[in-house]
């Protein structure tokens, strides 16, 4: 005998989508930057990739090694040559020593590793804490991995450093995750050694596990970067996430890794392992290839970033916008206060009125508001003019 089962309510076919997707918000910068591809003329210093393309080298790795047939799936953790290089160079330069065969897990980019860590280690309605303004995915993703999103705010007066105390007062708890992202998208904010000890003395006392999302880190200009996993007592409770995006400019390529203890490593390799398999062979040969051979490039590109920052905080204080000197990263994000308008006002006046396209702060979170981000990964001569527009615009 059926009971009468009454089916659900449809109304159109949004009832079908998920309540908590639901609740995600289209992302701010896609809104605005539909509008900018639709005009023409514009220079956009809103785009958060190098202009660079990825080095000759690396591309003709890729090339070889579809030449020799290189075309099929690898272990679910990737390469595991690739996976040697990781944490050789890891090691090199974040002083933290992974196991290859079981402490690093190959990825689709960082977006991919950062998803995974996420999905892997919160039960719903754990808490997320993260410093903001921070980089646009990160609270979605929380909500997408049945988290909750604590944004804890971070000020130009304290160069946009996650204060101690402020961390304090955000935990409660529910607390589970600190992640963190030095230097930052959009602030070029870094964190010392010592400020980062400050950090992580918090995260062992309340045994927070730490995200860290390390992919602007090859571009700092001042202090040498150091890894909060490489701290005492931070490698067993850390998630290390990193890629080759920005640093060898492969967006592309679409490669990141995470480096973790095993058993993490493990529990983001059964959720990658069903839901994606492997990263592409192809770009998996290419990120070997940076590694081995691809630092000087990296180098050079870090050398006209800071070049083309050093030009922009110039030219914006004499315009009269207050501007944190980014320490890392290749983003500016100037104050734009004085002028009377909001972020997003300012963004959208100054892209009609004289084809500039910037970020408004508010698409990288509330605290965001009264700044814009501008990228100088943006040939210097397209900067020149950009800069000689928005003077006119703040000019009117
Ligand atoms: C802070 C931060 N993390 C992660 C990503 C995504 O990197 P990937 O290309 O490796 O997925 C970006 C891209 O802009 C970013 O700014």
């Amino acid at each position: 005998m059926h009971l009468p089962i009454s089916p659900p309510t449809v109304n159109s076919p949004n009832d079908y989508v998920a309540e908590h997707v639901r609740s995600i918000p289209r992302s701010g910068i896609r809104d605005f930057f539909e509008i900018v591809q639709s005009m023409s003329g514009v220079i956009s210093l809103g785009i958060g990739e190098p202009d660079f393309v990825t080095p000759w080298h690396i591309r003709e790795a890729a090339i070889y090694a579809l030449e020799r047939g290189r075309t099929g799936y690898t272990s679910n953790l990737g390469l595991l040559r690739l996976r040697e290089a990781i944490t050789d160079y890891v090691a090199e330069h974040y002083s933290v020593r992974y196991t290859a065969a079981t402490e690093v897990l190959v990825t689709v980019g960082v977006s991919e590793a950062l998803d995974l860590a996420l999905r892997a280690v919160l039960n719903p309605g754990d808490e997320v804490l993260y410093h903001e303004p921070c980089y646009v995915s990160y609270s979605p993703s929380i909500a997408l991995a049945h988290g909750r999103a604590v944004a804890i705010g971070t000020r130009e007066e304290d160069e946009f450093k996650l204060r101690p105390a402020a961390l304090r007062a955000a935990l409660t708890p529910k607390s589970k995750v600190l992640l963190l992202n030095f230097p930052t998208n959009p602030t070029g904010g870094v964190m010392t050694a010592a400020e980062l000890e400050e950090i992580a003395a918090i995260c062992r006392e309340r045994n927070l596990l730490v995200i860290t999302d390390e992919i602007y880190s090859e571009l700092s200009y001042h202090e040498a970067h150091t890894s909060i996993a490489s701290l005492p007592g931070m490698r067993e409770r850390t998630i290390f996430l990193h890629g080759f995006s920005k640093a060898f400019a492969m967006t592309g390529f679409r490669i990141g890794y995470a480096c973790a203890p095993a058993v993490l490593i493990d529990a983001m390799m059964r959720i990658h392992q069903y839901g994606i398999l492997c990263a592409p062979i192809v770009s998996q040969e290419a990120a070997l290839e940076a590694l081995l051979r691809g630092r000087d490039d990296m180098q050079q590109m870090r050398e006209k970033y800071r070049l083309r920052r050093n030009f922009l905080v110039h030219k914006f204080r004499e315009m009269g916008l207050p501007c944190f000197e980014p320490r890392g990263a290749f983003y500016l994000f100037p104050s734009i206060k004085s002028t009377g308008k909001n972020s997003h006002d300012f963004a959208f006046g100054l892209l009609k009125q004289e084809q500039v396209a910037v970020v408004p702060g508010t698409a990288f979170g509330a605290s965001g508001e009264g700044h814009v981000r501008c990228s100088y990964a943006t040939a210097m001569e397209q900067l020149e003019i950009a800069v000689q527009r928005i003077a006119r615009f703040i000019g009117r």
